[in-house]
């Protein structure tokens, strides 16, 4: 039996499928390359020797993502597919109800169908909208502040509900704080396409000297050096979540909700600090307004995580900061043309 991998060409769905294949698990992947490149998936190649089925198909189509069911056995789904950027929801938030959503609801009626009933979702702490106390607990109330988080939201009480109807279903929520990092091969990693809006592709450019500066977003939030605190996680240790939930999925039903995150807070000072350390390189940088949208403190308590998945973090700071400017050095242009 396989297990179908949605987005599995994007930063996450990469490293999740380097950890999945070398645990000698049959994958079939769906991208449409909407934000990503075909080479991301040769490089998993490459790092695991290892193959997989592969389906250029966007899950707006519903015919050829059925297509996709009735030519392979599968039996559950790791959903990355989705649209990530704040800002962009903002200014376009049709596109990204209708490729979030829609694209969920296609795959769950076409798996479904199939009777492949065992889904992990890649949610996010934006969930928590602006959290009245951290650390995070998964029974904090809900909220959002933007299209994007909106439609993370809304996926979460479609798969409840789903779950409520037919209890066949596993369904696995996985919150992710905020990935970073990047496989120490160097061969995967992060590759946002022009100016990066999240703070450690930011810091990597400005490291390679491809930028100058970077814009700190406001000094006079409540924390302990005033900038945003937030839980910043190796992308292989996320990467390792999902081989821990889809190992739980195929013993148990029900719905169940995780933090993915370290647990610690570092301040966007902290960060630079850290990066500096692991790189010997000097990190430019200016205060300015705090960005829109953005809150003091994120950061989760993961102990759900462990003890009903037995999975931890185990990558430090220092070393997420490292396998970022590794990739970035490996790959100037990141996946290039
Ligand atoms: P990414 O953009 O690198 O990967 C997403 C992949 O989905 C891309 O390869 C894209 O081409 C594909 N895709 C998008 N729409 C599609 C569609 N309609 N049909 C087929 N493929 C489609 O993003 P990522 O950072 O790897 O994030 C993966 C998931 O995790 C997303 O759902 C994202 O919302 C969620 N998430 C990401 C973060 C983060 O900071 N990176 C944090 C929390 C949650
Ligand atoms: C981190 C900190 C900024 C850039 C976002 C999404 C969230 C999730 C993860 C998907 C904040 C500061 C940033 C810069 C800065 N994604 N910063 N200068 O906003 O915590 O979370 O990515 O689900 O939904 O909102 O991440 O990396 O953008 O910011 O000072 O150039 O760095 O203010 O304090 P964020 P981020």
């Amino acid at each position: 039996m396989a297990i179908l991998i949605t987005g599995g060409a994007g930063y996450i769905g990469s490293h999740t499928m380097v950890e999945l294949l070398e645990a000698g698990r049959e994958l079939v992947v769906v991208d449409n390359f909407l934000n990503s490149k075909p080479e991301s998936l040769e490089r998993v190649k490459k790092i695991t020797g290892k193959n997989f089925k592969f389906y250029e198909v966007d899950l707006l189509d519903y015919d050829a993502l059925d297509k996709v069911f009735c030519e392979n056995d599968i039996d559950s789904c790791i959903h990355f597919a989705g649209l990530k950027a704040v800002g962009e929801s903002c200014a376009k938030p049709l596109l990204y109800y209708h490729n979030n959503i829609t694209g969920t609801l296609n795959l769950c009626e076409i798996m479904q169908k199939h009777g492949a009933k065992r889904i992990v979702f890649s949610s996010s702490a934006t969930v928590y909208g602006k959290p009245a106390s951290v650390p995070i607990t998964e029974d904090f109330p809900l909220s959002t502040t933007n299209p994007y988080g909106e439609t993370k939201l809304m996926i979460e009480r479609i798969l409840k509900d789903l779950h409520a109807a037919d209890n066949e279903w596993s369904v696995s929520v996985l919150r992710y704080f905020n990935p970073i990092g990047a496989h120490k091969s160097g061969l995967i990693g992060e590759d946002p396409q022009g100016i990066p809006n999240n703070l450690l592709p930011y810091i990597t450019q400005v490291a390679s000297g491809k930028r100058e500066c970077l814009s700190v977003f406001g000094n006079d939030y409540n924390t302990p050096d005033g900038t945003g605190v937030r839980d910043y996680i190796h992308v292989v240790d996320l990467a390792k979540a999902h081989l821990k939930a889809i190992e739980r999925a195929e013993t148990v039903t029900g719905i169940e909700y995780f933090n993915v995150g370290t647990g610690i807070g570092y301040s966007v000072l902290d960060i630079v600090h850290a990066y500096e350390k692991a790189t010997g390189i000097k990190i430019n940088y200016k205060i300015v307004d705090r960005r829109p949208g953005d809150i003091d403190e994120c950061y989760a308590n993961p102990e759900k995580a462990y003890n009903v998945l037995g999975w931890r973090a185990e990558n430090n700071i220092e070393d997420m900061c490292r396998d970022s400017y590794n990739w970035q050095l490996k790959n100037p242009n990141g996946y290039g043309d």
